[in-house]
């Protein structure tokens, strides 16, 4: 059956037609998601919408009409929400554009440069330093032995030095002969000269291990910087002057340094250096002429072989050229203390 002009069913194809052409209308002419949003509610918003509204003017079409009103309607309806998808797509894509795209005009993320720890640096200005006065840097191991640690070092087994107590033993002890964590990086002038010959010119900067109870001084880890010289006609002056050039060159200025008589197995004649910068003295460390004692152990000619050592705390050399005054805050790795150096 062919529906007459005016008729309901008219009416509402007219209707139906009118509010599909608005739409596409409506959202051929959207530029942005809001526009689309705004089309959306007009068109097909649930309460108030004009495909609600068109559906309610399906009651008036006649019974015998009504399945063709409501294809079309159904049709409409569809064709409205498809128009809407394509729309909504449109500025979707457009959107999510926005989101990756890169705003050359931001100012970017400030990038946290990492840095070398003060004692990390330190090591390597003593390094630097020593190595320009013609100090060859070697290593050597964390855990010795007996030999390496005490006795090529004339430390006797009675010695004080070797009590448990003062040492990290290791658990894993071999019999009458245990390892041990080194308690000094003397050990390190052993291994040199046993595996070469004079002359030489060394430093050999590492961890050391003595059971302590940290405080602002003490702490069970610390570093050393342990130097050897061995050349003909080496004496206490030689020595000194080394150990001046080098504190001036890391602390920069005059520094003053003395010598306090002392005692250490390995060396003869012994002395506490202590280092005058800024008005304060400070003890760095030991140091001395090579024990002939120790050049036989190693199997040099102590009659014919002369040379000094030195050993200095690196924490304290630290301590001092920042005025850092408890050596803790080197170990506490809060990054508001790093940071300053
Ligand atoms: N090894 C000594 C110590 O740890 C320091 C030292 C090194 C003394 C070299 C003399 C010569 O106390």
């Amino acid at each position: 059956m062919t529906p007459v002009a005016g008729t309901p069913l008219d009416t509402f194809r007219a209707e139906l037609e009118r509010l599909r052409h608005d739409a596409a209308e409506a959202l051929a002419a959207a530029t942005n998601a809001a526009a689309v949003e705004a089309a959306r509610v007009e068109f097909a918003g649930a309460r108030s919408g004009r495909l609600k509204a068109a559906q309610k003017l399906l009651g008036a079409v006649p019974a015998a009409d009504k399945p063709a009103a409501g294809r079309d309607f159904n049709d409409t309806k569809a064709s409205v929400a498809a128009l809407l998808e394509t729309a909504q797509e449109r500025f979707a894509r457009v959107e999510d554009q926005a989101d990756d795209a890169i705003d050359v005009t931001l100012p970017g993320e400030a990038v946290t440069l990492g840095r070398f720890h003060p004692i990390t640096q330190t090591i390597r200005q003593i390094q630097e330093i020593m190595g320009q006065l013609g100090f060859e840097c070697v290593d050597g191991p964390e855990v010795e032995d007996q030999w390496h640690n005490f006795e090529a070092l004339a430390i006797s087994p009675e010695h004080p030095a070797r009590d448990p107590l003062d040492n990290f033993y290791l658990a894993v002890a071999r019999g009458a002969d245990p390892l041990l964590l080194r308690s000094q990086t003397s050990t390190v002038q052993i291994r040199v000269m046993e595996s070469r010959d004079p002359p030489l010119r060394i430093v050999s900067l590492g961890r050391v291990y003595r059971p302590d109870t940290a405080d602002a001084t003490h702490y069970p880890m610390f570093h050393q910087v342990e130097g050897l010289f061995v050349e003909p006609g080496t004496n206490m002056a030689h020595l000194k002057s080394v150990l001046r050039l080098f504190a001036s060159r890391f602390l920069g200025g005059d520094v003053h340094v003395r010598f306090r008589p002392s005692f250490f197995p390995f060396t003869e004649p012994s002395v506490e250096v202590d280092m005058e910068w800024g008005g304060r003295w400070v003890e760095m460390g030991g140091a001395g002429m090579v024990d002939p004692a120790v050049l036989a152990a190693v199997g040099y000619d102590q009659d014919a072989v002369t040379g000094f050592a030195f050993g200095l705390g690196v924490e304290r050399i630290a301590a001092r050229r920042y005025g850092v005054e408890d050596i803790r805050d080197f170990y506490r790795n809060d990054v508001r203390f790093l940071r300053q150096f």
